[in-house]
């Protein structure tokens, strides 16, 4: 088995603290590991896992490498994006590479900016949906919702499996009312983004839903230049690929899929409510990092570096300050924090 890491997202609900240059993935936001390290150190123990593949963007090569190594791991191969093609393509990348000597390997491939509470429950999951995999099933594992959050994918059950269930329905980011509706069935997990297939089952079903994906991604990959443990795509066949998340382009659409429950504490640290739900917080629901002042404060998140921040009177605030960015948000609005990305990505 071999575990896939993606980690070439923006993490742009995180900021000003996640930024293009430094993404969520490579930060500490809960305990003392980045999330990417954090994801590594996860693996251990599982059966028959072999060392990772990291599929992540050029720029962020050296972070990517040498947070591993910090933690005493080492990635078998890292793939480099000249530019980002989101979760389909980035995952085509890695099962080419790892059907490349013949083999079809099991992919178990992580997004690196999970929270996992449970490392057994988790690695029990996997083992429980590996013969799933191995008989050609794309599985997914699934996760009791709790609320009706529209930045999920939904997974209706079908008919029952040794461990898990067909998947009924998978369906991407539903409208609100369509997520309330789900979660109130109770039919409904969400998709919790990890995956466990064949490399060459994957391929298939790209060959399927997305011909010209595969057929760019195969060329990308058959121009690579190679240097050290890193894997360099053809930069202008790849930006040529379309666009889409494995959501999307394979699951919603595919025959095969299955889904496993995991109930491992995990959490999407999304955004930064997000944050503030999983983390603990003081006798006024305030989660405080850094150098911090409160007075009449209640349910507010305050992130800072050196500088100290006074908060008074004021409730349900998110503020985030940084060298040279300072964010305060009503803590209801924070999935709208990409939407001043957006603006900035317009003025520059
Ligand atoms: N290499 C690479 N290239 N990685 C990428 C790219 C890319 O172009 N785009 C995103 N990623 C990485 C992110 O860093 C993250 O680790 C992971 O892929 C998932 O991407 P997100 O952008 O965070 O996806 P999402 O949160 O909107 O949705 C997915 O995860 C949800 C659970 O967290 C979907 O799978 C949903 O169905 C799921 O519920
Ligand atoms: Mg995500």
């Amino acid at each position: 088995m071999i575990p896939v890491i993606l980690c070439g997202g923006t993490g742009s609900r995180l900021w000003p603290l996640s930024r293009e240059a430094y993404p969520k993935q490579f930060l500490s936001l809960v305990g003392s590991e980045t999330m990417l390290q954090a994801t590594a150190l996860r693996l251990e123990g599982l059966a028959e896992v072999q060392a990772p593949i990291l599929v992540c963007n050029e720029s962020h090569r050296f972070a990517a490498a040498e947070q591993l190594q910090a933690v005493g791991r080492a990635a078998q191969s890292i793939l480099l994006e000249p530019c980002a093609r989101n979760t389909a393509p980035a995952i085509a990348l890695a099962a080419l590479a790892a059907v490349e000597n013949g083999e079809d390997p099991l992919l178990l491939v992580l997004p690196a900016d999970h929270v996992v509470a449970d490392r057994s429950a988790f690695q029990a999951a996997v083992t429980s949906a590996t013969p799933l995999a191995e008989a050609g099933r794309l599985v997914t594992f699934g996760i009791v919702p709790t609320c009706a959050e529209t930045g999920y994918g939904y997974i209706r059950s079908g008919a029952p499996l040794d461990c898990g269930w067909e998947v009924a329905e998978f369906v991407e980011k539903p409208d609100l009312a369509t997520a309330e509706k789900y979660v109130a069935s109770g039919e409904f997990n969400w998709n919790s983004g990890m995956f466990l297939f064949r490399a060459a089952r994957y391929l298939e079903e790209l060959a399927q839903h997305q011909p010209e994906m595969l057929e760019r991604c195969r060329a990308a990959f058959a121009g690579a230049s190679r240097d050290l443990d890193f894997t360099r795509v053809d930069a202008d066949v790849f930006a040529r690929c379309p666009a889409d998340s494995v959501d999307y382009a394979v699951m919603e659409k595919t025959e095969a899929a299955a889904v496993v429950p995991m109930d491992a504490g995990w959490s999407d640290v999304g955004s930064w409510s997000a944050l503030w739900e999983l983390a603990q917080k003081d006798e006024y629901g305030n989660l405080l990092q850094g150098d911090v002042l409160t007075e009449d404060a209640s349910g507010c998140l305050v992130h800072g570096g050196d500088r100290l921040i006074g908060v008074l009177g004021v409730r349900d605030l998110v503020v985030v300050d940084t060298d040279d960015a300072l964010m305060v948000a009503d803590k209801s609005r924070v999935q709208d924090v990409k939407k001043l990305v957006a603006q900035l990505k317009h003025s520059e």
